[in-house]
């Protein structure tokens, strides 16, 4: 078993929500062909997903994330992976701290943070996104109940299965965007300006 192997098993037994298995694929695939230079990951968790993806290229990645405890794992476990070099951690609400970005420009961002709240960030991470740059989301078909029609279980997900719903509207109908939802894991979006 490998360092991301063991971080990957850490999180799940702690029930720290990171990548399903063939997300991570998919997100190592991006990075091995696009090679992309600077990444934006808002929702670093532990930094599973960040280290993944930085070990399939040379990128430098900034990422946002509110939780304290899981700030502290990352940054451990970035330094085990000798990544920390290429690693700026911003600390606080990615609502807030996403506009702080602005000017700056990213060849691949990867959203994985509050679901219920993607589609309230389109408009923040649309003038990050570099010309032929990839953005990324995670968990857009939300257990099945965003799009395939499958039941709502808990009443506490309807609103984040309504707002994914406006969001992955909003990312299909902006003409200046090609669009795809994939079902890979929770099901994941893949937008490019066309
Ligand atoms: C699904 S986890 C990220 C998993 C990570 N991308 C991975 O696969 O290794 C979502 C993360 O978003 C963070 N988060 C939730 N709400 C946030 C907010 N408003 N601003 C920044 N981070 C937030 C959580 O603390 C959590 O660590």
């Amino acid at each position: 078993m490998d360092y991301l192997d063991e971080m990957e098993q850490y999180a799940r037994e702690r029930k720290i929500p990171v990548v399903l298995r063939d997300t991570r694929e998919y997100l190592e695939n991006i990075c091995k062909t696009l090679q992309p230079k600077s990444i934006l990951e808002i929702g670093m968790a532990i930094g599973y997903s960040g280290s993944c993806m930085l070990k399939q290229c040379d990128a430098n990645i900034c990422c946002l994330e509110i939780s304290k405890p899981n700030i502290i794992l990352a940054k451990q476990n970035f330094e085990k992976l000798g990544l920390q070099q290429r690693v700026e951690i911003i600390e606080g609400d990615c609502l807030k701290t996403l506009p702080t970005l602005l000017g700056r420009k990213f060849d691949l961002i990867f959203l994985d943070g509050p679901k219920g709240s993607y589609v309230d960030m389109v408009d923040y991470i649309l003038p990050l996104l570099s010309e032929k740059g990839v953005w990324i989301s995670d968990n857009v078909l939300f257990r099945g109940m965003v799009l395939d029609g499958k039941p709502i279980t808990e009443p506490r997900f309807e609103r984040t299965v309504a707002k994914m719903r406006d969001f992955i509207s909003k990312i299909n109908d902006n003409p200046k965007l090609e669009t795809e939802i994939l079902h890979i894991g929770d099901g994941v979006s893949c937008v490019r300006f066309k």
